[in-house]
């Protein structure tokens, strides 16, 4: 063999010898964030593993976050194959999150302004007040509340008021029965399929159809009588339909008219109670923020300018707490074709998982890792700005679409949270027990207790 054939030739891949048919099963269900992490220090940027008989190339690490947002990282990574299971759930031609290349841009240009920052514009007194609201109705005073519960009727009374004018509340538990049928089973693939028959799945389906349905009416009402600029996200998507069928077919209306709630509901309140519970183990944190939150809302209403900058110890909370709990702890993507990566060969077809959040927890990037320290994201810190080093948000062309409506929505819910609310984690030592199905984040029984009311 030549010098040049050498350095050519691709480096041998280690493979995971997990157990037989479950593979790194385990190792997954246990944590996939430290499973990530401890395969990245043991094996290198790229490891081939199994999970029930379905193989995986896992690659890690800053290299594997920068290349998906790369010309060759765009080309050799598609996302279709993850979300076929779901767009055939709901009977749809595609869906956003499982489009490539052209059509996947089409549906970012019809859906980006309705997911973007600024379809809250000028509603942040209307935020708030949809979030009193939560609080009065699910937090009492004396109880111990179940934090990620309570946050998904935030979130749905949120989006829901925001996006169409009402709150489809007697829909939650549907939505997160469907979601975490469909995300365990056809998308993570973590769960047999013999689930998605159980008549508890099938009756919140139909429930989430039937929302679809009264969405798609009520749209198509509006169509005629709202003007362009005044569109939200459910009016753009029903002018797409209307004016552009082959862009956003009757068949593709359900998954695209609920997806907000798909994309938003776990998201977010796995995120706002991961930063309840991060902020009142933290008595130091705390303090900063009830007296940041107290200046915030001391003249009543609020200024929507430069909102996060005046907010900075709980922005760096937030941060932390995302950098610690990220709920994308892994992308998956399909192999579009023969690449090399890292010296490395991976084959078309290929079932990927890109560990973006691998980075998050290595004390080469950031110092002591495992403390939780709000001050990491200030300049001249800035520790986040290292390139590939911080992902919370996701990487490349499918980014979260609703992360700067997301920023503001997580910040303000949780400087309402601890300007309203005195709060206590159920013992002084509790310690957060996580779930990891369908998305990462606290378990369902962690409880706080409401001791009183501080405004
Ligand atoms: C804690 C809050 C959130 C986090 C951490 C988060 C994270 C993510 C991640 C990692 C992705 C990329 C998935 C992939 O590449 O396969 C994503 C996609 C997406 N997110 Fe979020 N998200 C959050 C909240 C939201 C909210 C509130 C909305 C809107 C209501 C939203 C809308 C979307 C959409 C539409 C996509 C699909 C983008 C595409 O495929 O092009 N997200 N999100």
């Amino acid at each position: 063999m030549t010098a040049a054939t050498q350095t050519l030739a691709p480096r041998e891949t280690p493979t995971i010898r997990g157990l037989p048919f479950v593979g790194s099963l385990f190792g997954m269900v246990k944590g996939p964030a430290q499973f990530f992490v401890d395969c990245y220090r043991q094996y290198g940027p790229v490891v081939r593993l199994s999970i029930l008989g379905q193989k995986y190339v896992l690659i890690a690490g800053v290299e594997a976050a920068t290349f998906m947002g790369t010309r060759e990282g765009k080309e050799c990574l598609r996302s279709k194959q993850f979300w076929e299971g779901l767009v055939g759930e709901y009977g749809a031609t595609r869906t956003l999150t499982g489009e490539d290349g052209e059509t996947h841009k089409q549906l970012r240009d019809v859906m980006r302004s309705g997911y973007s920052k600024e379809s809250i514009k000028g509603r942040y007194n209307e935020l708030i007040e949809i979030t009193d609201r939560c609080f009065t109705r699910d937090w009492k005073v004396g109880q111990l509340v179940p934090v990620v519960e309570g946050m998904q009727y935030m979130v749905v009374d949120q989006l829901g008021t925001i996006l169409t004018g009402a709150a489809p509340l007697e829909y939650v538990k549907d939505i997160r029965t469907t979601i975490l049928h469909i995300l365990n089973v056809l998308v993570t693939r973590q769960r047999p399929k013999i689930l998605l028959k159980r008549p508890v799945y099938k009756k919140a389906k139909a429930r989430v159809f039937e929302l679809g349905y009264k969405m798609i009416a009520e749209a198509k009402a509006r169509y005629a009588t709202t003007r362009p600029e005044d569109r939200n996200l459910i009016d753009d998507i029903m002018a797409a339909h209307i004016e552009t069928p082959d862009v956003m077919p009757a068949s593709d209306l359900i998954v695209s008219l609920t997806g907000p709630y798909v994309a938003g509901l776990d998201t977010v309140a796995n995120t706002t109670a991961a930063i309840t519970y991060t902020v009142l183990k933290h008595p130091d944190v705390l303090k900063r923020v009830h007296e940041e939150v107290d200046a915030l809302f001391a003249g009543g209403t609020i200024e929507e300018e430069d909102l996060l900058k005046r907010i900075p110890s709980l922005q760096g909370a937030i941060m932390e707490t995302m950098r610690l709990y990220p709920i994308a702890v892994a992308q998956m993507r399909t192999a579009t074709k023969d690449f090399l990566f890292e010296g490395h060969q991976i084959h078309e077809g290929e079932m990927i998982y890109v560990g973006t959040s691998v980075p998050h927890f290595m004390g080469e990037y950031w110092p002591h890792p495992e403390k939780f320290d709000i001050d990491r994201y200030a300049k001249p810190r800035a520790e986040h700005m290292q390139p590939g080093v911080y992902s919370p948000y996701g990487r490349g062309p499918h980014t979260c679409l609703g992360k700067s409506l997301a920023e503001i929505q997580i910040a303000l819910s949780m400087a309402r949270l601890f300007y309203k609310l005195d709060l206590e984690l159920e013992t002084p030592n509790y310690k957060l027990k996580t779930k990891t199905a369908p998305t990462p984040g606290p378990a369902m029984d962690f409880k706080v207790r409401v001791k009183g009311l501080r405004h």
